[in-house]
């Protein structure tokens, strides 16, 4: 018997909740829609919800503006609303993450208020002041991750203010010992209404250099990029004494038993594994969001998974992340019959997998007209491609015009698409949402699937191979990444599921067979070598 913990064996599903489900017909997902779905998600197979922000916020970054961190947004619901989602999630074997947003408040947060208020209130050194340079302008060169300066003059006190994101969500000050306290009481206020753990917004942001040195230019920005990549973030992240912060929050977790940290953390991986910190004190898991922007080739993800594989600290525990709400969906990123063959990856690589709704019915990128034009990311640096609205448009439950997502008015337009929503596929034997089923059904059954090790991880032309054993378990698993017919050599066994739907229970002959393009199988080997 192993002792993994839940988070280990499980499988995270993240709900968007404004396009989730819409109970009240405001048009805007809400908490008891998420309780009203729970059973859908129960029965697909996952483990744990993780959902983003639902405290109060003026909403200009869509919840990533906490104007209090220990209350629940009247548009999704009341503080009852959430108790009545984490029992009944608790009593469906569900458990629950929110996501824990400590690197900036709201401007309307009243922290922010009494700070910006005057040079010596109590809460001015709670968020990051400085000077004007001797010109009058900012105090330093450094950029905000949503175009132009991370520093905005407020006239009240003449100084300027740093924002990494929004001028709506100023930095906290994670130097100060007061800001540490009130957000661990943060931490604590969900912990004991019985949450099993967090999502913790761009953790790697936390700390700023104490000098405010500029940031050095980066000489590999090309144009069209977003604003910030203009410089290396030398200074504004990933700062040595993050660690102690993130150390510091696992110890609370961890006074509670079983919790999980979690981390957004864009890094590579040499510094992305230092976040489970030098003893595996740090985040349980740093998403590892590889698989979001690689090259969609077997050559790259097989170097991908092997090198991630290498590079995991021994106590360190992997994850994989296909897609959230920050990026395109897998289904446009490399279309619907690749999203299959990244679904059968996703879920039998080795580590926790963390699903984005609605990539169980393979949706799709949203078209998005001008005028519902929802994200501050496409509102404040349009036509780069960086608008989010895509990918955050309400989840598909069935063919009717609003999706069965809302009685009113969908904040953001309906995607579509023929056949993409879960009443159509329910039951359908070729369907995206049986397969899901099936994928997450084997990940159940099949040991190995969560407690073998990975190996001999190849790529050969198109077709990216690797094993799972555990014992004398040992499922192969073969992925055709491009759409041509082609050859691998693979053993002789059975064959447990295949993304072309039909085939399971197969014999297979080894030692070798034509894969059709774009097949992914999982065969389980006879022979233990
Ligand atoms: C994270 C969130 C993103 C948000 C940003 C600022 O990257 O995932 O949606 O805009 O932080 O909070």
């Amino acid at each position: 018997m192993s002792d993994l913990a839940w988070w280990q064996r499980g499988v995270i599903y993240q709900v968007y909740p404004r396009s989730f489900q819409d109970e009240n017909g405001d048009g805007v997902g809400d908490l008891a829609g998420i309780t009203a779905r729970l059973h859908y998600l129960r029965a697909l197979g996952v483990d744990a919800i993780w959902i983003s922000p639902v405290y109060p916020s003026p909403m200009v970054d869509f919840g990533y503006d906490v104007a209090d961190y220990c209350a629940i947004a009247p548009v999704f619901g009341t503080l009852g609303d959430f108790d009545r989602l984490v029992v009944h999630a608790h009593e469906l074997g569900l458990k629950v993450l929110l996501d824990f947003v400590p690197n900036h408040s709201s401007d309307k947060h009243p922290w922010f208020m009494d700070s910006r208020s005057s040079r010596d209130n109590p809460k001015r050194d709670w968020y990051l002041w400085r000077d004007p340079a001797p010109d009058g302008g900012p105090p330093n060169n450094w950029l905000s991750r949503m175009g132009g300066s991370a520093w905005e003059k407020d006239t009240v006190t003449g100084q300027y203010y740093y924002h990494a994101f929004l001028r709506e969500q100023p930095d906290l000050n994670w130097r100060n010992a007061d800001v540490r306290t009130a957000m661990d009481r943060v931490l604590r206020f969900w912990l004991d209404r019985g949450v099993d753990g967090f999502r913790v917004d761009v953790l790697w942001l936390l700390i700023k250099d104490a000098l405010f040195r500029d940031n050095p230019p980066n000489p590999q920005f090309k144009a069209g990029e977003p604003d910030h990549h203009r410089q290396l973030q030398t200074y504004t992240e990933d700062q040595p004494e993050v660690h102690d912060i993130v150390r510091s929050m696992r110890a609370t977790l961890d006074e509670y038993g079983e919790r999980v940290l979690i981390g957004e953390i864009y890094l590579p991986v040499p510094q992305l594994v230092s976040y489970y910190g030098p003893n595996g004190d740090g985040t349980n898991m740093p998403f590892n969001f590889q698989l979001i922007n690689a090259p969609w080739n077997a050559t790259e993800i097989a170097r991908i998974v092997s090198e991630y594989d290498h590079a995991l600290p021994l106590h360190a525990w992997p994850n994989w992340v296909l897609g959230n709400h920050d990026n395109r969906r897998v289904a446009s990123r490399i279309g619907p019959r690749q999203a299959r063959v990244a679904a059968m990856l996703l879920l039998t690589l080795r580590g926790t997998p963390t699903l984005y709704y609605g990539d169980e019915i393979a949706m799709a990128d949203g078209v998005i007209p001008p005028d519902r034009v929802q994200d501050p990311a496409e509102l404040r640096q349009p036509g780069i491609g960086q608008g989010r609205d895509p990918e955050r448009t309400p989840m598909q439950w069935d063919g009717s015009p609003n999706a069965g997502f809302s009685s009113g008015v969908p904040w953001l337009p309906i995607s579509g698409g023929d056949g993409i929503n879960v009443v159509h596929q329910d039951g359908k034997a070729s369907s995206m949402l049986t397969f899901y089923r099936c994928l997450l059904a084997l990940r159940r059954s099949e040991r190995a699937l969560v407690e073998g090790a990975m190996e001999r991880v190849v790529s050969s032309g198109n077709v990216h191979t690797y094993e799972r054993r555990l014992g004398g378990d040992r499922l192969f698993i073969a992925l055709n990444m491009a759409g041509a017919d082609a050859p691998v050599e693979a053993p002789e066994g059975t064959l447990l599921l295949s993304t072309t739907e039909g085939h399971e229970g197969k014999r297979i002959e080894g030692p070798s067979l034509l894969l059709a393009g774009d097949e992914g199988i999982v065969i389980r080997a006879s022979k233990p070598t």
